[in-house]
């Protein structure tokens, strides 16, 4: 470590906020040659950085804001690695200040699109640049090679984006980061990539559920089928460490681990958010959606204090009593697993189009494809035939549409139905296999009970409706004589 003021103009980039996160991220970055510029709100993070890894590579410590701009070379970069909301609103105006024409601020956290809109509106009319990327791969993806989303203009990406690809992963020689779009787009990205993380964990979660409480297998049993699945087309990361959460024993009790942890699941906001934003896009995010209320759900403790063993089942069968064989019910949970995944992916890869028309960012699908195959909390083997899928037709209508999932779902669709039905006899709850299936269902009727909805809306509301047989708007004199005039 060297004396500051010696250091004015010497680091490539720099990290302002040194938690976990930021640590790791500016750890990643000096493993890779690059000097780091560290600058945290209180000096004792800073300090205890430089103390366990201060020999690992070139860091330059500052204790204020302006000294650690100053260490920087220009044009000056610096990612913020803080709370999401106030705290980074407070830091990138401290940057701003401090810094000159055509440096950049980036906002590695995961914070709300909206705000990153806003962000970047006021920081370019600073003169300087604002990007706002979303950073997966939680604290080990920090350290040895997250997946970046970047936002904001080409210009800073000119700037930026060499640095962000030395130390993100890399899938098959190519970087899990690009240039995702202007202003909000990065965010907006990575929100949807956390939305499909949730859909993604709670149908892991449904199968889990369904093995030990329909199949009635003990969790180190579960571990080893997913490990089992871990090698076919369920291939990812969250499979893998499934088996590895559910092979973990209580030291304390000696039970398994899953058993002495409760069960109420937190969120940060980013699936809620996805959602959100679908409903404002009109997107039928539907499993996203049920996975981010099974979480609220599983939280509501007092509600489920309460209705716990209080409310009736009707008649609950058994697997047994269904002469239901357990190898095929097992395989079967398998196909309905990576069936509700699949329309998972489509939904949130349609909002995503949604969301990048509605702002004109231009989002290519085909780069999340890749950039998601590695480093990411989503990343898996599957997310290569979504490369496919995109790079045969970057328009196509959705991507169940794709022939090869075409074909994957319809080997998939008998598993998928026996496996919703036979939760249901058992009272065993699957919000995402049995939403994803009525999404299906859904996309692939040749009528929908909308054409009702549009009687009852004309019938209370005069809302009109259209016909199937001639163009234009129509409503029924319902309290009249209920002949149709043109509306
Ligand atoms: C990632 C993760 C990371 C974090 C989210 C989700 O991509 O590295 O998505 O961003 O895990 O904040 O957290 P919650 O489950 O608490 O919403």
């Amino acid at each position: 470590m060297t004396e500051n003021t010696a250091n004015t103009g010497l680091a490539h980039i720099g990290v302002v906020g040194l938690a976990v996160m930021g640590s790791n991220l500016a750890r990643n970055f000096a493993s890779r040659g690059h000097t780091v510029a560290l600058y945290n709100r209180t000096y004792e993070k800073t300090a205890v950085l430089m103390h366990e890894h201060g020999a690992d590579g070139n860091f330059i410590p500052s204790k204020s804001i302006e000294e650690f701009v100053a260490s920087l070379e220009r044009p000056r970069r610096a990612i913020i690695m803080v709370q999401a909301g106030p705290a980074t609103d407070a830091v990138i105006n401290q940057l701003a200040a401090a810094m000159e024409e055509g440096d950049i601020i980036i906002d590695g956290g995961n914070a709300l699109y909206t705000d990153t809109v806003r962000r970047e509106r006021e920081i370019s009319a600073k003169g300087l640049h604002f990007v706002g990327a979303g950073i997966s791969g939680g604290e080990e993806g920090a350290l040895n090679g997250p997946a970046i989303m970047p936002g904001g203009t080409k210009e800073s990406y000119e700037s930026l984006g060499p640095l962000l690809e030395s130390i993100s992963a890399v899938v098959d020689g190519t970087p899990c980061c690009t240039h995702i779009g202007p202003d909000g787009a990065g965010h907006f990205v990575k929100m949807v990539h956390n939305g499909i993380e949730y859909a993604d964990m709670q149908v892991i979660g449904e199968a889990y559920h369904l093995l030990r409480y329909a199949a009635g297998m003990e969790p180190a049993e579960i571990a080893d089928v997913f490990k089992e699945w871990n090698t076919g087309d369920l291939d990812s990361y969250l499979v893998e460490i499934t088996s590895e959460v559910l092979s973990q024993v209580d030291a304390e009790t000696g039970k398994p681990l899953i058993d002495v942890i409760v069960d109420a699941a937190g969120q940060k906001g980013t699936g809620r958010w996805t959602v959100k934003a679908a409903l404002d896009l009109g997107i039928a995010t539907t499993g996203i959606g049920e996975a981010v209320f099974a979480r609220a759900l599983s939280g509501a403790r007092t509600q489920r204090a309460a209705t716990i063993g209080n409310l009736p089942s009707g008649e609950v069968t058994t697997l047994e009593a269904q002469g239901v064989d357990k190898t095929q019910f097992v395989e079967d949970v398998r196909r309905a697993l990576y069936a509700s995944k699949l329309v998972a992916y489509a939904q949130g890869f349609d909002e995503i189009k949604a969301g990048s028309e509605e702002h004109e960012w231009d989002v290519d699908p085909r780069d999340l494809a890749t950039i998601w195959r590695g480093g990411c909390i989503i990343r898996a083997k599957f997310l290569n035939r979504i490369k496919d899928a995109y790079d045969t037709n970057p328009e196509v209508e959705s991507l169940l549409l794709d022939p090869y999932f075409k074909e994957e779902i319809e080997g998939l669709m008998d598993s998928w139905r026996r496996v919703v039905v036979l939760a249901t006899q058992l009272g065993l709850p699957i919000p995402v296999f049995a939403s994803s299936l009525s999404y299906y269902d859904s996309l692939r009727a040749e009528r929908l009970p909308a054409a009702l909805i549009q009687g009852q809306r004309d019938f209370f509301g005069a809302h009109t409706y259209e016909r199937t047989d001639k163009p234009g708007k129509f409503h029924t004199q319902w309290s009249a004589d209920r002949t149709e005039i043109e509306a």
